[in-house]
C-alpha cells in the first residue's frame, strides 16, 4: 500500500542521520561566483558588531562621567557618541540583511536549476522509483532550509561569534575576577546543547521526510482522482491521508518539543548565571574596587555574550537542519547520470538513412532484475521497410520501443541507428532519428496549439496545421470553445481518449523523424477515423523506417514483415500471408479476428451471448 513510503528508498541511497555538518562545504563552490556580495556582507556585517560594542563603552561614560560628576557637557558628548554608534549599527544591519539575504536566495536559485537539470538526466528508471512528490519536496522544502541557513543563520553565527570574543574581550577589560567566573559557566551551557543537539537533527530529518511523504500521497491521489471517486475510495484515502497527517504532527511536535527544551535549558542556565555576576559584581562596587559604570558594562557585554551563546544553540540547530536538508539533495546529485555518455563519441551519420538493428537484446527492468522481459531480441530493419510487432498483452512489445529510445539499458546485446551503435551515439542525436505515438499519449496542460508544437517548437504555421489535418483534428479545434488556443486542463482531461491519440498523431506528423514508431497508434480510435488516419499515416510512412506496435492485425496486415513476440521471445517473423500458413501464435490471434461471426464456435458463441 501506498502509505508504506513516499519513495521507494531503495534506489536512494539509505538515508544517514549525522551531526556531520562538513556536508555544508558542498556549498562553497556555490558560494565562489558571488564574491563582491560576500564582502560587502562581511564588512557590513563588522561595522554592526563595532557599533554595538561602541554602545557597551556609552553606558561607562554616562554612568561614571556625565551622572557621577553631574557633567552636562559629557552627557551631550555621551548621547552624540550612542546615536553615532545607532546610525552605523542601523546602515550597516541594512546592508547585512540585504546582502546576506540575497546570498540565501541567489544560492538557491542557482541550486533548485542544477538539480532540475540533473534531475533530466537521470534514467527513466529512477523516476520509476521515486515518487515526483518526494522530489518536489526535496526541491522547495529543502532548499528552503537551505537558504535560511545561509541568508541568514550562518550571517547570524559570524555576527554572534564576533559579538561573543569582541564583548568578551571587554568584559576581561572591565574585570578579569568577573570574566574569569562567567568562563566557569560556559560548559554549563555546552552539555545541553551538545545533547539535544543531536536530537534536534535525527527530529527534523524525521520531520522533512513526513512531510515528503504526505505530498508524495497527495500527488498520487490527486492526479487519479477519478479512480477514487469511481471506487467510491474517498474514505479509504482519507484515512491514509489523516494517517500521514497525524505522523507529520507527531514527527513536528517531538521536533519542537526538542528545540524548546534546547532552549529552555540554555536560557535558564545563562540568565542564572549573570544573575550570580550581577550579585558578585555588585559586592566589587559597594567595596569600591568597580566603578558603577564599569559593572553596567560589563553586564551590558555580559548579557550580550550571553545572547550570543545562547543563539548558538538556535544556529547550531538551523545548520543541523540545513544538513539535514542538503543531505537530501546531494544525496539525489549524486546519482550517476544515466545513459552514461561513452568515452568515444561518435555522430550518427548527418543524412538519417533509418536503418535500425537490435542484436541479442536481454533485458530485465532495473525494478525487477531477476524477471527478463526480452530474450536474444534480435531484428534489422532496412530504410524504408516497415516491421509490425504483434504479441499477446505483456510479451514485450512496449519495451522494445523504450529500449530503441533508450529509456532504459539492456543488459547484454546492442543497438544500431544508421549503423552506430547508439551507445555510442549522443543521446539527443539517437532519439532525435525517432518520431514516437506512444501507447498512452501525454497530453500537458497548455494549449492544444501548445501542446502540437511540443514535437517541434520550430515548426510554420502552415506545418502545425498540416499537422492537425492529418491527425484529423480539424473537426476536433473547430468543436473547441477557442479553436486551438484552448486550454486542455490537466492531462488534457478536456478531450476524449481517441482525441488525445489524434493529438499524438498530430505531433509525430510534425515532427517528421525518418523512423517511425507507433504503439497501438489508432487503438482508441473509431472504425472511420482510424481508417481515415491510416490514409495520412500511410502518407507519412512512405519514405520512412517503420515499427508498428498493433493488437488489431488487420491494421498491419500489409506490413514488410511482422515479428511475432511471445513472453520476450521472438516466436516468427514473416508476412502475414506467411505466417497464416504456420500452425503457431500468430495464426491462432489471427483466426480469432478475423473469424466470420457466423462462423464462431459454440463455445464463442456463449460468450458473444452474454453481451446480447
Ligand atoms: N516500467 C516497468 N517496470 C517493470 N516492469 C515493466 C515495466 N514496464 C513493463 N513491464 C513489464 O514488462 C512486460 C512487458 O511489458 P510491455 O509494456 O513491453 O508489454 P506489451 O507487449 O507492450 O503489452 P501491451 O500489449 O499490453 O501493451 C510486462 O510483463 C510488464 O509487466
Ligand atoms: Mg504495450
Amino acid at each position: 500500500m501506498r502509505e508504506k513510503s513516499s519513495v521507494e528508498r531503495s534506489q536512494l541511497p539509505e538515508r544517514q542521520i549525522s551531526s556531520n555538518l562538513t556536508v555544508l562545504k558542498l556549498f562553497l563552490p556555490y558560494l565562489s561566483p558571488y564574491k563582491g556580495q560576500i564582502t560587502l556582507g562581511l564588512i557590513s556585517l563588522l561595522l554592526a558588531t563595532l557599533s554595538t560594542l561602541g554602545i557597551g563603552l556609552v553606558f561607562t561614560s554616562l554612568i561614571d562621567h556625565a551622572f557621577s560628576q553631574e557633567s552636562l557637557t559629557a552627557l551631550n558628548q555621551s548621547i552624540l557618541l550612542m546615536i553615532g554608534c545607532v546610525a552605523i549599527m542601523a546602515v550597516a544591519s541594512f546592508g547585512r540583511t540585504y546582502f546576506v539575504s540575497w546570498l540565501g536566495e541567489r544560492v538557491v536559485a542557482d541550486l533548485r536549476q542544477r538539480f532540475f537539470s540533473h534531475l533530466l538526466r537521470l534514467e527513466v528508471g529512477f523516476f520509476e522509483m521515486t515518487r515526483p512528490g518526494e522530489l518536489i519536496s526535496r526541491l522547495t522544502t529543502d532548499t528552503t532550509l537551505i537558504q535560511i541557513v545561509i541568508g541568514n543563520s550562518a550571517a547570524l553565527a559570524l555576527r554572534n561569534l564576533l559579538l561573543f570574543i569582541g564583548g568578551a574581550s571587554m568584559m576581561l577589560a572591565m574585570s578579569v575576577k568577573l570574566t574569569l567566573i562567567s568562563v566557569l559557566i560556559v560548559p554549563l551551557i555546552l552539555i545541553p546543547l551538545v545533547i539535544f543537539g543531536k536530537r534536534v537533527k535525527v527530529g527534523s530529518r524525521h520531520a522533512q521526510d513526513s512531510v515528503g511523504d504526505l505530498s508524495g500521497f497527495l500527488e498520487e491521489a490527486l492526479s487519479s482522482i477519478r479512480s477514487c471517486f469511481a471506487f467510491n475510495r474517498e474514505s479509504v484515502e482519507q484515512a491514509v491521508f489523516k494517517k500521514l497527517v497525524d505522523t507529520t504532527f507527531a514527527c513536528a511536535t517531538q521536533h519542537l518539543l526538542m528545540r524548546s527544551w534546547l532552549t529552555f535549558s540554555v536560557m535558564m542556565l545563562v540568565f542564572l548565571g549573570v544573575s550570580g555576576l550581577l550579585w558578585l559584581g555588585g559586592q566589587d562596587v559597594v567595596l569600591g574596587t568597580l566603578s558603577a559604570g564599569q559593572l553596567a558594562s560589563f553586564l551590558f557585554y555580559a548579557l550580550m555574550v550571553a545572547g550570543a551563546a545562547a543563539s548558538f544553540s538556535e544556529i547550531y540547530a538551523d545548520l543541523q537542519r540545513a544538513a539535514g536538508a542538503s543531505e537530501r539533495i546531494f544525496e539525489i546529485l549524486s546519482i550517476q547520470p544515466k545513459p552514461q555518455p561513452s568515452s568515444k563519441l561518435r555522430s550518427l551519420p548527418r543524412e538519417a538513412r533509418g536503418t535500425l538493428a537490435l542484436h541479442n537484446i536481454n533485458f530485465a527492468y532495473p525494478n525487477n532484475p531477476q524477471r527478463p522481459i526480452l530474450h536474444n531480441f534480435t531484428l534489422s530493419v532496412a530504410p524504408g521497410e516497415k516491421v509490425a510487432l504483434v504479441g499477446p498483452s505483456g510479451s514485450g512489445k512496449s519495451t522494445v520501443l523504450s529500449l530503441l529510445l533508450r529509456f532504459f539499458e539492456p543488459q547484454s546485446g546492442a543497438i544500431y541507428v544508421d549503423g552506430v551503435d547508439v551507445k555510442e551515439a549522443p543521446l539527443s542525436q539517437v532519439r532525435e532519428r525517432f518520431g514516437i505515438v506512444p501507447q498512452e499519449p501525454m497530453i500537458f496542460s497548455g494549449s492544444l496549439y501548445e501542446n502540437i508544437l511540443y514535437a517541434r517548437p520550430s515548426a510554420s504555421e502552415t506545418e502545425i496545421w498540416n499537422a492537425i489535418e492529418g491527425a484529423h483534428l480539424l473537426d476536433v479545434v473547430k468543436a473547441l470553445s477557442q479553436g486551438i488556443h484552448t486550454q486542455l486542463g490537466t492531462r488534457g482531461v478536456r478531450l476524449s481518449g481517441g482525441q488525445r491519440q489524434r493529438v499524438a498523431i498530430a505531433r509525430v506528423i510534425l515532427r517528421n523523424a525518418p523512423i517511425l514508431l507507433l504503439d497501438e497508434a489508432t487503438s482508441a480510435l473509431d472504425a472511420e477515423s482510424e481508417a481515415a488516419i491510416q490514409e495520412s499515416l500511410k502518407r507519412l510512412m512512405v519514405t520512412k523506417t517503420t515499427l508498428v506496435v498493433a493488437h488489431r492485425l488487420a491494421t498491419v496486415l500489409k506490413s514488410d514483415r511482422i515479428v511475432v513476440l511471445n513472453k520476450g521471445y521472438v516466436e516468427a517473423v514473416g508476412t502475414h500471408a506467411e505466417l497464416i500458413t504456420e500452425d503457431g501464435l500468430y495464426r491462432r490471434l489471427a483466426t480469432l479476428q478475423f473469424t466470420d461471426s457466423l462462423n464462431l464456435s459454440e463455445r464463442q458463441k456463449e460468450n458473444r451471448a452474454l453481451w446480447a
